[in-house]
């Protein structure tokens, strides 16, 4: 069986960054289930929000890291494209929901009724940078 040159050559020339950047996309979807539960204890009356403002920011510098260890990788030219545009549109939602959460906090506005859609958007894109990621990794 022939094997095409681009399906042998290994997905990144340094697989540290693309393992680093798994090992993160694997841990963002629960922690954002982790933000939704905090955000459900708070409504219910826990004082809990500085801990999911803080987990916000955290999120927010983590996938910051995500496309430097995306850029860095040196991933092949098929996919860098996708998992760079992947990596800087989760990291532009997340910076518009934690802008979403200031700016709704505390009073009935819109921005506080886009907080919770947009937090599933950024969940939906979470799962799909870790099974690409996932699906990269196996092939390096
Ligand atoms: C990366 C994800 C998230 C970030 C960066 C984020 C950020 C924030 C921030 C900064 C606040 C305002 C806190 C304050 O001013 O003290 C907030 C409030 C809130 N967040 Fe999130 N959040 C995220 C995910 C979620 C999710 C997934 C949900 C629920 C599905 C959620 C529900 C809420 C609720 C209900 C509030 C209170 C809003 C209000 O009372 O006006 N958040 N969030």
């Amino acid at each position: 069986m022939t094997t095409l040159p681009s399906q042998a050559a290994p997905a990144a020339e340094r697989p540290w960054a693309l393992q680093t950047y798994r090992v993160l996309a694997f841990l963002f979807p629960p922690l954002i289930v982790v933000q939704a539960l905090l955000a459900g204890e708070w409504l219910a009356g826990h004082d809990v929000i500085r801990v999911h403002e803080t987990l916000g920011g955290l999120l927010a510098v983590a996938a910051l890291v995500q496309i430097g260890l995306a850029a860095a990788a040196g991933l092949r030219r098929d996919v860098r494209t996708r998992v760079i545009a992947v990596s800087v549109l989760l990291f532009v939602l997340i910076v518009v929901q934690y802008a979403l959460g200031k700016g709704g906090f505390g009073s009935a506005n819109q921005a506080r009724a886009l907080h919770l859609p947009n937090g599933l958007l950024v969940l939906g894109l979470a799962a799909y940078c870790s099974t690409l990621a996932e699906n990269l990794a196996r092939r390096s």
